[in-house]
């Protein structure tokens, strides 16, 4: 088989040529969702000193359609990672009367002054685009944000603040966020700084978000903020963290009831997987969703994965919600529901009733590269539910729960290959559970290469890649006592 047949996924997101990391200044308008990406489109691994904006376009968040870069490197720099958005009252003037201004707002890495041993290397610039982001006209006056003398100083997220007529942009200041306001996108001031002594340390607070968003089933509004680290992620390499707190227009402080929560938790992940970096959110969705996309690899292995006409990929498109039980927020993710709308054929069955284990999909029923499954547990007594995955090759990739020692876990050590950076299965992931849990239910998504796991509604989510030497036929459910799926339901994704 070639590498095309073997690994390029079935409907996750893969430029046709070159190298992809960070999806960037992802926006909604006018029945279209743009998706901008760190492209190198000439080879399969990243030229940090000739990065592009890759693009591609969706009406769904699903189906994506690749288009020709956007944004290219020039010679202020490479074009790294940053936002996009619709200045719909044309605060920046680069408005024409008759379209909306798109305006790109991304950090210029100037890779010559760097190797020269300048730490002002990064700064913020800006580009507009009158045709629905298609073509792109950078800023005379660029950078609009100097570097102040902090050597990774980039990633600008801004979104419009509403209440105080202001964009703001966050970025990266080190393991620190820093926030800056401005009325037209052109000149900013420095607002606040966030992150001493709280969340995870290991690495560059890259890649941050702040937005507002309704605590599910009621009107309060927080705000969170999302921190992309590495390295440092929870389980090796880079990851997200997150933050629940207000924000009054100048300062983001973490709410009271989040900050006794990560006295014992330390860090809140968005996904415990090795493969979700650089998560962050579309500017102008429709009703107040909040959409998120993130890279599908991690900073340890991604140049080595065993591709070589492309390499990476995104996540499914997930929306966010922010839950409160008791004291205790989480921020749970779950497949946009576009996705239910290319369900073909399906396996559905109830009550299903066994011991030690039981052959859920067998003799390929079930095209396992296009597929997602839901199911529920219950009465969940035995130590461990372990699911395998597995191939005529003997590879497998299992995932369930440890019921003793309660975790969540995926290991990928047989799933393939994974000869090609000690990193990638050295260890099985593993993401700890509050206590025994009684009912569990799994939504995951399979493509050619990569598994989503989705449980108990997202409240937790493991993200990882493989590389099977032939393609999952078979899963299983494996247990040390009596196993009870009350539902059962497999669909066909109807996708390439
Ligand atoms: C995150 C990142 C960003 C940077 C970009 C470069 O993966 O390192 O901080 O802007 O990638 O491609």
């Amino acid at each position: 088989a070639t590498e095309e047949q073997m690994y390029r996924p079935n409907f996750h997101f893969t430029p046709k040529k070159g190298w992809m990391n960070d999806p960037n200044g992802m926006f909604y308008l006018n029945g279209t969702y743009h998706l901008f990406f760190q492209h190198t489109p000439f080879q399969s691994v990243p030229d940090f000193s000739k990065m592009h904006w890759g693009h591609a376009i969706s009406n769904d968040l699903i189906k994506w359609e690749e288009l020709t870069p956007a944004i290219a490197y020039d010679e202020k720099g490479a074009i790294f990672s940053g936002s996009a958005v619709v200045d719909k009252d044309n605060t920046s003037g680069f408005g024409d009367g008759k379209n909306v201004p798109i305006v790109a707002i991304f950090t210029y890495h100037d890779m010559k002054k760097e190797q020269a041993g300048a730490i002002d290397a990064q700064s913020q610039a800006i580009a507009y685009s009158l045709d629905n982001g298609k073509t792109w006209t950078k800023y005379s006056n660029n950078p609009v944000l100097k570097n102040p003398g902090i050597k990774d100083f980039r990633d600008p997220k801004v979104f419009w603040d509403a209440k105080r007529e202001q964009w703001v942009m966050g970025l990266a200041a080190q393991d620190r966020q820093h926030f800056y306001g401005s009325k037209n996108l052109k000149d900013w001031t420095f607002l606040s700084e966030f992150g001493k002594d709280v969340g995870g340390h290991g690495g560059v607070w890259e890649c941050p978000d702040l937005f507002p968003i309704k605590v599910a089933g009621t009107d309060e509004e927080k705000w969170v903020l999302i921190v992309n680290i590495n390295p440092g992620g929870s389980n090796g390499g880079s990851a997200a963290q997150y933050f629940v707190g207000d924000f009054d227009g100048k300062k983001f402080e973490m709410d009271p009831l989040f900050t006794k929560q990560l006295q014992k938790e330390k860090v809140a992940w968005l996904d415990m997987g090795r493969d979700n970096y650089a998560s962050v959110s579309f500017d102008n969705v429709p009703d107040n969703k909040r959409v998120i996309i993130g890279w599908m690899s991690n900073w340890d292995y991604a140049q080595q994965v065993p591709t070589n006409q492309w390499r990476g990929s995104t996540t499914i498109a997930r929306e966010l919600k922010l839950i409160k039980k008791e004291d205790h927020y989480s921020l749970i993710s779950t497949p946009v529901s576009e996705l239910e709308k290319y369900t073909s054929k399906s396996i559905k069955k109830k009550k299903i009733r066994a011991n030690e284990n039981i052959t859920l999909v067998k003799d390929n029923k079930i095209d396992l590269t296009k597929a997602v499954i839901n199911l529920n547990l219950k009465n969940l007594e035995a130590e461990t539910y372990t699911f395998v995955l597995s191939n005529k090759e003997g590879e497998s990739l299992t995932f369930g729960i440890n019921n003793s020692d309660h975790y969540l876990f995926l290991d990928r050590t047989k799933s393939g290959k994974n000869n090609f950076s000690e990193k990638f299965a050295s260890t099985i992931t593993k993401a700890i559970l509050d206590a025994n849990q009684k009912e569990a239910s799994f939504k995951i998504i399979l493509d050619k290469t990569s598994i989503e796991i989705f449980f108990n509604n997202g409240e937790k989510v493991i993200t990882e890649i493989f590389f099977n030497s032939s393609p999952f036929t078979k899963l299983d459910v494996v247990s040390k006592g009596k196993i009870e799926i009350e539902d059962l339901e497999i669909n066909q994704l109807n996708i390439n």
